[in-house]
């Protein structure tokens, strides 16, 4: 608290209305102007002003002055009494920055410094082995993914300073096997016309939009108190590492003036020869079509009362699939990311199946049916990545918004699940999309231990299931319930903690029970624009049942209808704090977010009134 000291000392004997606070050894002064304006003025050029963040503080507003109309305040939460960690905010050679609402008392002011470096070394217990996860900050949305020369770009909805939602960027990482990232600079960064929401990319091959053959572009949401949630655009004609703004933004506005309209996903329409774009507006999606991608015409709008109730709808995606793999019986498929309405609380994947003739979507089921992408409680803004010829790709953030703001875990806050291909099969006159892990993720795979087939009429213990450090293993097995009512297994550590994964028969259920994996309750305040929180009782804490409803302490479940019956094929993806399973090629795809407080170790299978068997186990340790 010196530097404070001195500042009040100086601000007694001040006559002007503010103070300055010298620390020219540490490279820098702050000049305290009243108790809510702070300048920060650099003397030693230095690559970032390191920040120190309290997740519990308000947001201060921090701005580079670089004397542009553009410059842009930073809702940042600056440290009042304690740090939980730093953040980078990068200078670009600038000598100023501005601090507003936050108090001359603060201790933010002591833990300032200059550094050329930002250590990302982790240090978040839970951070996953091989889920994507940004090095630092906040992470929701994968968004705007495309593939162009070899490379996967992944951008995602970012916070590079603080690790809970806001100044919306776009994250950006590269992979050329979906499963190796690597970090890059943010893409897109939060500017006066708003956050950088969710929204697409698509590779302009025929210079449809003047910015070059090939050239990528970004179409996404700006959104703004000020403004409301408009569509923008930006080209890139590096490869993806850096956008221009277009000038004459936005290209959309809402017709009607609509609050939530957001999340544009564009493609080419080859029948047509011209752009679509889907974009959520409300409780519905939106058509439009362009040219240039920039003027858009109305079309349609498809969604109100269809699907899981209450909702809102968010990032859509439109993609065409052959049906049972033939390609003379193609099908469009809308992805409806809705928040709240998932059957387990908060935020989910739903899908609808149907025709589309260029101008609008006509569903094949009646309103009340719902598919789900996922049945886990952790998959959400699933979209797929543009340009991937036959391949239908699609990525999941691993969270919901329930409790995504307060999840056990400092330095980096989301990760996403592992990339699905996406493909159609029809099961008892229905058509159903199949999300099943990409082949890709074989190349995780760094020992495998086959296990031999064994009968179940009581328990089967396997220990040691990994080499005791990180529990990240992928475990492959057939599982044929025969008689046995139950059958399942508890994936659990030496503490006890374990998560229950089972067969249901009776209920015709695959279900996981995360009720007693580890930290179940996520405590807090769940503030932001996303606070649906729903209220857990004290009936429900007690009950065991898995339709118990509570915010993270409950079970979720699958129909086992979806599966061919007899034996099902399960592939279950454990890592530092997620398991994602997937029956049958990703009939089922069930994700869900796990906390234990030691690493999973060993599998208790069980069966329940009745002789189950289990065959062709093959447990796999994963690394990158
Ligand atoms: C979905 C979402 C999007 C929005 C983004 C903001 O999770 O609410 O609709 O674009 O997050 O970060």
């Amino acid at each position: 608290m010196k530097k404070n000291l001195i500042c009040l000392a100086l601000a007694g004997m001040a006559v002007t209305a503010f103070t300055a606070c010298q620390s020219q050894s540490e490279g820098f002064s702050l000049e305290h102007q009243g108790d809510t304006l702070t300048l920060v003025h650099i003397t030693r050029p230095a690559k970032y002003l390191i920040l120190p963040i309290q997740e519990t503080s308000g947001e201060a507003k921090v701005r580079l002055e670089t004397g542009s109309p553009a410059d842009c305040a930073m809702d940042i939460r600056l440290a009042m009494d304690s740090v939980d960690y730093y953040v980078p905010f990068a200078l670009n050679g600038h000598a100023t920055v501005s601090i507003r609402r936050i108090g001359a008392d603060a201790l933010c002011w002591d833990s300032l410094r200059l550094s050329d470096t930002f250590d990302t070394a982790n240090r978040d217990y839970y951070r996953p082995v091989y889920h994507h996860t940004p090095l630092y900050g906040w992470m929701n949305d994968p968004n705007g993914m495309v593939y162009k020369d070899g490379e996967y770009h992944l951008y995602y909805q970012y916070n590079p300073y603080g690790s809970k939602w806001g100044n919306m960027h776009w994250g950006h990482s590269v992979s050329r096997d979906l499963i190796h990232w690597q970090h890059l600079d943010p893409a897109i960064a939060r500017d006066t016309l708003g956050h950088i929401f969710s929204g697409s990319t698509v590779v302009d091959k025929d210079n449809t939009a003047g910015y070059g053959k090939d050239a990528l572009i970004a179409l996404y949401t700006s959104a703004s108190d000020k403004y409301g949630q408009i569509q923008c655009m930006a080209y890139s004609t590096d490869n993806g590492r850096t956008y221009t703004k277009y000038e004459h933004n936005p290209i959309l506005t809402p017709f009607d003036g609509l609050k939530d309209f957001r999340d544009p996903k564009v493609f080419w329409y080859e029948p047509d020869k011209k752009w679509i774009m889907i974009v959520s507006a409300d409780k519905n999606m939106r058509f439009y079509s362009s040219t240039d991608l920039k003027e858009w015409t109305y079309l349609s709008q498809f969604g109100e009362g269809y699907g899981a109730q209450p909702n809102q709808f968010e990032c859509p995606d439109f993609v065409q699939l052959p049906v049972d793999g033939n390609k003379d019986n193609m099908k469009w498929v809308m992805i409806v990311n809705i928040n709240p309405g998932c059957m387990f609380g908060g935020s989910a994947t739903e899908y609808f199946v149907g025709t589309f003739d260029g101008k609008a979507f006509k569903c094949d089921t009646k309103p009340q049916v719902t598919k789900w992408l996922d049945y886990g409680k952790d998959h959400y803004a699933a979209v797929c990545i543009s340009n991937t010829g036959d391949r239908t790709i699609a990525l999941p953030w691993m969270s919901n918004w329930q409790y995504a703001n307060i999840t056990p875990i400092k330095q980096y806050r989301g990760a996403n699940g592992l990339p699905r291909e996406l493909t159609l099969y029809t099961k008892d006159g229905q058509t159903y999309v199949a999300a099943n892990v990409v082949p890709e993720a074989k190349a995780l795979r760094k020992d495998s231990r086959a296990v031999e087939g064994f009968s179940l009429n009581g328990e089967h213990r396997i220990d040691n299931l990994t080499d005791g450090t990180d529990c990240a293993v992928e475990l492959e097995m057939d599982i044929t319930p025969g008689s046995a009512q139950t059958v399942g297994f508890d994936l659990l550590n030496e503490k006890g903690e374990k998560v229950k994964i089972y067969l249901d028969m009776k209920a015709g259920r695959l279900v996981m029970d995360r009720t007693e994996s580890g930290i179940t309750q996520l405590d807090g305040p769940n503030k932001g624009n996303y606070d649906v929180h729903v209220k857990e009782t004290d009936d429900h804490r007690k009950s065991l049942s898995v339709n118990y409803r509570n915010d993270f302490a409950l079970g979720t479940w699958a129909p086992l209808a979806l599966c061919n019956g007899k034996t099902y094929h399960l592939d279950i993806f454990v890592d530092k704090c997620s398991v994602e399973i997937f029956v049958d090629g990703g009939r089922i795809a069930m994700t869900n977010l796990v906390f234990p407080t030691r690493p999973y170790d060993g599998l208790r299978f069980y069966s329940e009134g009745g002789q189950a068997t289990v065959n062709n186990l093959t447990i796999h340790s994963l690394g990158l």
